[in-house]
């Protein structure tokens, strides 16, 4: 286990500079999950990391060991693909040892390590069974498992559940947060999928264009997102973004609806100011379940023209300000589209963030 250290990395392809100059530490024993949409350079920095990718500027340390010009097999380092194709003729137990029987480790260290990694995942009890007689979180644990008994320095995924259903990618999810639990091992996880960063990782990194824009723990960037883009990439639904201004005590919107200006942000903002408003749908109710919360709310009629049920609750899709906005309800009654409610505005729980950079105003 070793931390691993990115220091103003740069990667560029020909002429194109794709990641930026890029800073991260990552913790000896820390799960981090690289989030951000396709093509924003998760991979190619996981690769930088795994050194199947040069870098063209900048430092990459593993422990103390500065790697840049280290081949992969020296940095030992498990990287986790999506295709964790074990051999399907071995049982689990041949699946397990057979990089280090190959490696010419003693039988005896072999049988040790196999054993001691099989208990750690909870594969004792399966060590004589062939692939095709595990199910799916099994193979994925005695995949695990066949880079674990090499005792790597850190796991790196990417994207490993993306192939998967949605039923198999929970369990598969919860065996590699279970892994973790097990091992502490450094873990650098890739995903495009929010909500696996979020059940995921000790700390995210959201990324953007080859930059970094926020790194946290994921309630912190839920609650505290620093610019629109986080706000707008955490949390499903996504946060609603408003355009408005700054007119005295209240947050003006541009159909002329207002309303009060929190105190918190009264030193942070600007008279006429350009802010984008920004309020999770869960904020915005019909209902009075935030009421109960002690949260101080505003009413705003807004007139729904749609209805997403899930179940326990329903999303409600209107226009403010000319601007599509979701609202949640809990308690979940009949409402038709064109409907006319009068919503709940949770004052508390307001986000502004200036129109013009989109930072969050509190952000330092
Ligand atoms: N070998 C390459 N040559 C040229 N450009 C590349 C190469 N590999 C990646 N890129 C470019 O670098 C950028 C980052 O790519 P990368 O694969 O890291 O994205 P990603 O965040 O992993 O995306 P995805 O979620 O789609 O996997 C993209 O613009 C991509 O087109
Ligand atoms: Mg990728």
């Amino acid at each position: 286990m070793a931390a691993i250290t990115l220091e103003q990395v740069v990667k560029r392809f020909g002429r194109d500079e794709v990641i930026h100059g890029i800073d991260l530490r990552i913790a000896h024993d820390e799960f981090v999950v690289l989030v951000g949409p396709s093509g924003c350079g998760k991979s190619t920095t996981l690769r930088m990391i795994a050194g199947l990718e040069d870098l063209s500027d900048g430092t990459i340390r593993i422990g103390d060991q500065v790697v840049n010009d280290l081949p992969p097999r020296k940095r030992n380092l498990a990287m986790v693909f999506q295709n964790y194709a074990l051999y399907p003729h071995m049982n689990v137990r041949q699946n397990l040892g057979f990089g280090l029987t190959i490696a010419g480790e003693p039988k005896e260290v072999v049988a040790e390590r196999v054993q001691d990694t099989a208990a750690l995942l909870g594969l004792s009890d399966l060590l004589d069974r062939l692939p095709a007689e595990l199910s799916g979180g099994e193979r994925q644990r005695v995949a695990m498992g066949r880079a674990l008994v090499r005792r790597p320095e850190a796991f790196l995924f990417d994207e490993p559940l993306s192939n998967l259903d949605a039923k198999l990618r929970v369990q598969m999810r919860g065996e590699i947060k279970r892994l973790h639990t097990a091992v502490r091992t450094t873990i650098v996880y890739v995903t495009h999928d929010q909500v696996e960063a979020m059940t995921l990782a000790d700390r995210i990194v959201v990324m953007q264009d080859g930059r970094i824009e926020q790194i946290g723990q994921p309630m912190t960037l839920f609650d505290h997102p620093v610019n629109t883009f986080v706000a707008g990439f955490i949390g499903t639904p996504p946060m609603n973004l408003i355009p408005a201004r700054i007119a005295g005590d209240e947050i003006a919107f541009n159909d002329g609806q207002q309303i009060p200006l929190p105190d918190r942000f009264t030193a942070l903002v600007t008279e006429g100011q350009s802010v984008i408003f920004g309020l999770r749908p869960d904020h915005l109710c019909p209902d009075k379940k935030q009421r109960e919360t002690g949260t101080s709310l505003v009413e705003i009629p807004l007139k729904v023209h749609m209805i997403e049920p899930h179940g326990a609750e329903m999303l409600l899709h209107a226009r403010l300000a000319g601007q599509p906005v979701l609202g949640k309800m809990y308690a979940p009654r009949p409402v038709a589209p064109g409907d006319q409610l009068t919503f709940q505005l949770a004052l508390d729980k307001i986000h502004l963030f200036d129109a013009a950079s989109g930072r969050s105003v509190t952000a330092r």
